[in-house]
C-alpha cells in the first residue's frame, strides 16, 4: 500500500531512484522570510462580511484569520482596503492612510494587526503608487487650479491636440479600454486639459517627475510601516515613469510586454527612473529592520528583465506572471522554471510562484479547458464555452501541488485552497469590474474571479455573511465546496492544501534545491528533485509508472498504486530503501 510517510524517512542520496537529473538551483540558505513563504491574497470584499452590509470588513478578516493560521500559510496579503469611491474595487484610493467606512476602521485594522502577529502570520498590504481616485483631494485640487500651476502637476495633464485641442494628446488607451485620456471642464464650462489615466477614468496617473509625489508617498510608507506591516504588494509596479515627451505606442494597453519595441518596453512600461524610486523605497523600509518586504506587480519581460527589480537595494520579489501564463503546458513550464531560478539567482534573489488573483480566471476553471480557453480580463459568461469543473479542479490540485514542491515564495489565492471555480452567471447589473462597462459589456472583466467565500454550507449566504445579499452571488456549486464541509473531509481539496503546506514546511522545500528528473520530464509530464523530494506531474491520458519510493502526498488521494492518472501530483520520498508497491 501506498502511504503518506512522515519526513524522517529523508535519505541524502536521490541519485538512487530518480534517474539523471540536471541541477538548476542550489539550496538558498541566506537569511529572510519571505524567501520561502507562503503568502496569502485576501481580497477584503469578499473574504467575510462580520456587519452584513453584503461586502467583507476588516472585522470579518480578524474574525477567520484562525482559518488561514491552520492552513499553513506564513502570511496575508491584503489587497486595498483604503477610502476609495470603489470605482474600481479599491484601487482607486481617495486616502491612502485611512480605512474606507464599508472595510471598517483604522481600530479594526489594528486588532486585525494584533491578531495576525499573535497567530505568527504577518501581513502585507497593496500600495497603489500608479494612480488614484478622482475623488482624491489631490486631484479634486488640480481640477480647480489652471494649467500649468503646482496642483495641476502632480497628475500628467496636456493641451489636447488639433485644431482646438478636442483631441487627446497621443493615442494610449486604457487597460480597461477607450482612451487612456479624459478631458476637463474649467469653472466656467470652457473645454481645458486632459489627464492621463492608464486605468479607468476614474483612475488619474500621478507625475512621479514630481519631488511633491515622491514625499507624499514616502509619508505613506512610514505610515503603514509604523503600524506594523511586513510590507508592500506594489501595484503596476513598471508603469510609475512615463518616457519624456509621452511618446506614441502602438503596443498592447494592457501589458508591460517588449512587443513593438524591441529591447525597450512600452512609454508608459519599465523606464529607468523607476529603479531610483524603488531604491530610496528600500532605504525606507530597512531603517525598519530586515523583515519588511517589496514586492512587485511588474508585468515585465523577458524574466531577466523582471530580475533587474529584485536587486539587493530594491524589491525583495516580484510576481512571476510568466508561470502563471504557462498553464498546463509541459515545455512552458520547464523554460519559464528554469529561467526563473537561473535569472533570479544571478542577482540573489528568491523566485515566487502564482496560478491565480483577482485579476484572472481561477485555474480550477482554467484548467477545465482542453483548447483554449478565457482570456485574462476577459471572465467567462454564461453564453461562453464552459470549463468542465471537475477536470479543472483535478488538474489544479495537480498544479498547486506541483507549484508548492518549488523552491521559493508562493502566492495562493484566496478560495483556490478550496478549489473554487468562477462565478458565470452574474446578472450584467451586478457586475461591477469598469472593463464591462467600459467596452460595452464586450468583455465581462474580473467579477467572476471575486465572488465571496462559502464559509460554512448550512448557514444564510453560506457563512459569508448573515445580513444582505453578498455584493456577487454564489454559483449553485459553491455550497458544495464549502469550507466547513471540506475540513470534515480528509480527501478534500482543503485537506490537501493543508497537507502540502505541513510538508512543504517539513521538508524545507521552499528554500531547497531543483533538479530536473529527466526520465520524468516527457512531452506531456514533468519530474524534478527538492532535496531529496521528487515532485511528478502527470499531464497526459495513459497513466505515468512511478519510480520507487515512499508517497509522501498525491494530488488525488483517492489514486493508488504505482500509477500516476493524467492531471495528477504525487510527492515521493526517495532513497536507498524506499520501495512503493
Ligand atoms: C492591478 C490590480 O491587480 C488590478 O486589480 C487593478 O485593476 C489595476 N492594477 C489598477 O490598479
Amino acid at each position: 500500500m501506498l502511504s503518506l510517510m512522515s519526513v524522517e524517512t529523508v535519505t541524502p542520496d536521490t541519485s538512487l531512484n530518480a534517474g539523471p537529473l540536471t541541477l538548476i538551483h542550489e539550496a538558498d540558505n541566506a537569511p529572510g522570510w519571505w524567501r520561502s513563504a507562503v503568502i496569502y491574497q485576501v481580497y477584503p470584499r469578499s473574504f467575510r462580511d462580520l456587519n452584513g452590509d453584503g461586502v467583507g470588513d476588516l472585522a470579518g478578516i480578524t474574525e477567520e484569520l484562525p482559518h488561514l493560521a491552520d492552513l499553513g500559510v506564513d502570511a496575508v496579503w491584503l489587497s486595498p482596503f483604503y477610502r476609495s469611491p470603489q470605482r474600481d474595487a479599491g484601487y482607486d484610493v481617495s486616502d491612502y492612510c485611512d480605512v474606507d467606512p464599508i472595510f471598517g476602521t483604522l481600530g479594526d485594522f489594528d486588532v486585525m494587526m494584533a491578531e495576525s502577529h499573535r497567530l505568527g502570520l504577518r501581513v502585507i498590504v497593496d500600495l497603489v503608487p500608479n494612480h488614484c481616485s478622482d475623488q482624491h483631494a489631490a486631484f479634486q485640487a488640480a481640477l480647480a487650479a489652471p494649467a500649468g500651476s503646482p496642483e495641476r502637476d502632480m497628475f500628467i495633464f496636456r493641451d489636447g491636440t488639433g485644431p482646438d485641442g478636442s483631441e487627446p494628446p497621443n493615442n494610449w488607451q486604457s487597460h480597461f479600454g477607450g482612451p487612456a485620456w479624459t478631458r476637463v471642464a474649467r469653472p466656467d464650462g470652457q473645454p481645458d486639459q486632459w489627464y492621463l489615466h492608464l486605468f479607468d477614468s476614474s483612475q488619474p496617473d500621478f507625475n512621479w517627475d514630481n519631488p511633491a509625489v515622491h514625499a507624499e508617498f514616502e509619508r505613506v510608507l512610514r505610515f503603514w510601516l509604523d503600524r506594523g506591516v511586513s510590507g508592500f504588494r506594489v501595484d503596476v509596479a513598471h508603469a510609475l515613469v512615463k518616457a519624456p515627451g509621452l511618446p506614441a505606442w502602438g503596443g498592447r494597453a494592457d501589458g508591460g510586454s517588449s512587443e513593438g519595441f524591441p529591447g525597450h518596453e512600452a512609454p508608459m512600461f519599465g523606464q529607468p527612473a523607476l529603479h531610483d524610486i524603488y531604491r530610496n523605497w528600500r532605504r525606507i523600509l530597512d531603517q525598519y529592520g530586515p523583515d519588511r518586504i517589496l514586492c512587485a506587480e511588474a508585468n515585465v519581460d523577458p524574466l531577466p528583465r523582471l530580475a533587474n527589480w529584485v536587486r539587493p537595494d530594491q524589491m525583495h520579489q516580484a510576481f512571476n506572471f510568466p508561470y502563471l501564463h504557462a498553464g498546463l503546458d509541459v515545455y512552458r513550464l520547464r523554460g519559464v522554471i528554469t529561467d526563473s531560478l537561473e535569472a533570479l539567482d544571478a542577482v540573489g534573489a528568491p523566485s515566487t510562484w502564482v496560478l491565480s488573483n483577482h485579476d484572472v480566471v481561477r485555474h480550477a476553471s482554467r484548467f477545465g479547458y482542453n483548447g483554449q480557453g478565457p482570456r485574462d480580463g476577459d471572465g467567462i459568461g454564461p453564453a461562453d464555452p464552459q470549463p468542465d469543473i471537475a477536470l479543472g479542479r483535478r488538474r489544479a490540485a495537480a498544479a498547486s501541488l506541483f507549484m508548492l514542491g518549488l523552491p521559493g515564495a508562493a502566492y495562493l489565492y484566496q478560495g483556490e485552497e478550496l478549489g473554487l471555480p468562477d462565478g458565470v452567471d452574474i446578472p450584467e447589473h451586478l457586475r461591477q469590474d469598469p472593463t464591462f462597462a467600459r467596452t460595452g459589456g464586450e468583455r465581462l472583466g474580473r467579477d467572476g474571479c471575486r465572488i465571496p467565500l462559502p464559509w460554512r454550507a448550512a448557514e444564510t449566504h453560506l457563512g459569508f455573511g448573515h445580513g444582505r445579499d453578498p455584493w456577487l452571488p454564489f454559483p449553485s456549486s459553491f455550497a458544495a465546496l464549502a469550507r466547513d464541509l471540506q475540513a470534515a473531509s480528509p480527501s478534500s481539496h482543503l485537506a490537501l492544501y493543508r497537507d502540502i503546506l505541513r510538508l512543504r514546511r517539513g521538508l524545507n522545500l521552499g528554500r531547497g534545491s531543483l533538479s530536473w528528473a529527466e526520465d520524468w520530464c516527457t512531452g506531456s509530464s514533468l519530474g524534478y528533485v527538492n532535496g531529496t523530494t521528487l515532485v511528478l506531474m502527470n499531464l497526459n491520458h495513459d497513466p505515468l509508472e512511478m519510480p520507487a519510493g515512499h508517497v509522501l502526498l498525491r494530488s488525488d488521494p483517492s489514486g493508488a498504486g504505482r500509477f500516476l492518472a493524467s492531471g495528477e501530483t504525487a510527492w515521493l520520498q526517495l532513497g536507498p530503501d524506499a520501495a512503493a508497491d
